[in-house]
């Protein structure tokens, strides 16, 4: 059969939008049929699949039992550090989600309800995420490395009447007790849950509250196993909270239909996979890499999925993912640019690579910030695959910018995202929300998704449609705004530049720079704050943050600094990664009083820069620069 060439299927997917996702949506199993492929009359976002039924977890699992699937290894499970490994077919995954499923129910879990799952990369948190679809409640998975206060805000959002966590995690070098910062979360959240599901780690156990915590295994031990409970395609499948421009987390809401069209076809004509295939995102389950490509789309296709408890570096060494993909025998795998770069920077002749045979491995994917050109060469040339970078986010859910490798290979432009996946319009508008065409001299601009978004895209907000209107809809009205920068050229290839935010990406992990900023400004000796990223060689960029005390605050400065980078530790995590600040004696700001962060941090990256003429004072510039240049950033 002829294959659609890409600009074929991208004109198809937009010109009879209906007839290209119905024929997608066949590839899943359906409990009743729609009355309404697209209804994109609903506020705030279009609804797929309107009318129809079915379960997500039937559609990852029983099905491919029932097809013969069930012998095929559907999860392997690969911890470096306490050396154990796991293997479950597809029918010992079924069988394990179905009485995670009679937990849940014994504990009164019903349709609808939420469950928060807090738990490190362990084959527990993907059962407990299935087992939530099998009966029809909405996961929330919060990643590990966020402080009490982050799972706190998320608890109160998203009021689970479960909580699933774990005894401990495990980073290099630390094991690291779950259950003090649930206990912490659950002091501060004003919500309760009905109870906390403990899953026990022989590395720490957890001393368990009688009244509120019960035992994985005890209650394993008693579960039957329940079967799968339809929903309509457009009740929530999960909620994933990811960072706003404030502190307060924005849940985006996942519909169950069209999420199973949307991935299950993506992962074929993105990824190029096919059922069998053995898929590995390195990535962690608390971000949308994670539940889109370790969990969903690849049970959703019959592939097998990895699930990985270590690092790119030193668990044991930079040859780690390559054992994995020669011992698991991977075909494409998908990581950030971050983890490569710090695998070159250990390894930088990649010698480690011809230590394993990885014959199988077909294509490197690489997402979750800007592919730098020096790294996807080295990639390249290391592993004598084709590396694509492709660009989306937690709220698309799915690539919206990519090389498709199941539809047509295209010429790669290392440093461009490539095209514009089927499915998606996307656009470039200036400020005043004139288009701007590709290759126009002065492309660059706010990159949006003409509505409607294909299926699979957030459906809103979690209780807050009118936060999802005022955030991705309503600058630029028709339009779903990506908070991205960039171009398109004419060759119709995206550049992803910048945010228009103040989202920053450090290592690959999302953050928003005016989170830290309150939480600097709640010190008691602070009288106001910047946080800006600044380029990092290893981890795209680093929060480095400004402080004015103030007036009269006479402590040493060494430590309020000390304190304040343990705040932002404390209150919003470890994986902020923010070390570094500088009290400084003002912030530059213009005369209207706002401080000029984007001069600040073309200062500290070396960019050319112009004095704005608003500028209230200039010589506070002077001091910002020395600041920069005593934490090592760039020459006074
Ligand atoms: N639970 C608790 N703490 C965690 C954590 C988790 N799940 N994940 C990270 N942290 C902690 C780390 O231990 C570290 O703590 P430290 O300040 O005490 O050292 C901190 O958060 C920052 O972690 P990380 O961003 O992982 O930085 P690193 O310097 O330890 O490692 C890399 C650098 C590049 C190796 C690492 O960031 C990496 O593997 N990146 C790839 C990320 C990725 O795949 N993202 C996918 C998104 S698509
Ligand atoms: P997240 O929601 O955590 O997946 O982060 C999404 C954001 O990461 C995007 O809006 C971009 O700013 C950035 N991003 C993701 N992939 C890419 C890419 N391939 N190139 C450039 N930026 C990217």
């Amino acid at each position: 059969m002829a294959q659609d060439s890409w600009s074929d299927s991208h004109a198809r997917s937009l010109a009879e939008r209906e007839s290209f996702w119905a024929e997608a949506a066949a590839g899943i199993d359906w409990a009743q049929p729609w009355d309404r492929v697209l209804d994109d009359t609903r506020e705030p976002l279009a609804r797929w699949f309107e009318g129809a039924r079915l379960n997500t977890c039937h559609n990852a699992l029983d099905r491919h039992v029932v097809a013969g699937r069930g012998d095929q290894r559907a999860l392997v499970y690969d911890s470096p550090i306490t050396g154990e490994k796991r293997t479950y077919t597809y029918a010992a995954l079924q069988d394990e989600v179905a009485n995670a499923a009679g937990m849940l129910a014994a504990l009164g879990v019903e349709v609808g309800d939420r469950v928060l799952i807090y738990m490190p990369m362990v084959p527990e948190a993907v059962i407990a995420m299935l087992a939530c679809a099998r009966i029809g409640a909405v996961h929330s998975v919060v990643f590990g490395g966020f402080a009490p206060r982050e799972l706190a805000v998320r608890i109160d959002d998203a009021e689970p009447r479960v909580l699933v966590a774990a005894s401990c995690g495990i980073e290099p070098g630390r094991v690291i007790e779950y259950m003090p910062l649930v206990d912490e979360a659950l002091r501060i959240a004003t919500h309760v849950p009905d109870r906390v599901i403990v899953l026990q780690r022989d590395l720490a156990r957890a001393e368990l509250r009688a009244e509120r915590d019960v035992d994985w295994a005890e209650l394993r031990a008693d579960a039957r196993p329940v079967g799968c409970t339809d929903v309509a395609a457009t009740d929530p499948l999960y909620i994933l909270y990811t960072s706003g421009t404030t502190g307060v987390p924005k849940g985006v809401v996942r519909d169950n239909g069209g999420h199973a069209v949307a991935l299950r076809w993506s992962l074929e004509k993105v990824y190029g996979m096919a059922p069998g295939d053995v898929f590995w995102a390195a990535s962690d389950i608390g971000w949308v890499v994670g539940h889109s490509y370790i969990v969903y789309a690849p049970l959703l296709l019959g592939c097998t999925t990895i699930l990985y408890e270590g690092k790119p570096v030193g668990t044991p060494d930079a040859g780690a993912y390559w054992r994995v993909a020669a011992e698991h025998g991977v075909d494409a795998l998908f990581t950030a640019p971050t983890a490569l770069r710090a695998i070159k920077r250990e390894d930088p002749k990649a010698a480690k690579v011809g230590e394993y045979d990885l014959s199988r491995l077909r294509t490197l994917f690489l997402a979750g910030e800007r592919a730098d050109p020096d790294s996807v060469e080295w990639a390249e040339r290391a592993l004598d695959v084709p590396v694509i970078d492709h660009w989306w986010q937690t709220e698309t859910g799915w690539p919206m910018a990519a090389n498709c490798m199941g539809i047509e290979s295209l010429a790669v432009k290392r440093g461009s995202p490539t095209v514009a996946v089927p499915g998606y319009d996307v656009r470039v508008l200036d400020d005043e929300g004139e288009e701007r065409m590709p290759g126009e001299l002065d492309a660059t601009g706010h990159i949006v998704v003409k509505l409607p978004l294909p299926p699979g895209c957030l459906a809103t907000l979690w209780n807050n449609d009118e936060g999802c209107r005022s955030s991705y809809l309503a600058r630029f009205p028709g339009y779903y705004q990506t908070g991205d920068a960039g171009r398109i050229d004419a060759d119709r290839y995206l550049w992803i530049m910048s945010r228009t935010d103040d989202i920053i990406n450090v290592a690959g992990h999302r953050l928003s720079t005016g989170g830290m900023e309150e939480v600097l400004a709640s010190h008691p000796d602070v009288a106001e704050c910047a946080v800006i990223g600044v380029r990092d060689a290893l981890k795209g960029h680093v929060p480095v943050g400004f402080v004015v005390l103030k007036v009269g605050v006479e402590r040493d400065a060494a430590d309020i600094e000390v304190e304040l980078v343990q705040r932002v530790r404390d209150q919003i995590g470890p994986v902020a990664a923010f070390k570094q600040v500088a009290i400084v004696s003002d912030l530059p700001k213009t005369r209207s009083g706002k401080i000029l962060r984007a001069v600040m941090r073309k200062i500290a990256d070396d960019e050319e820069w112009k004095m704005p003429a608003t500028i209230e004072d200039a010589a506070v510039l002077d001091h910002i620069t020395d600041a920069l240049a005593a934490l090592g950033y760039t020459s006074p």
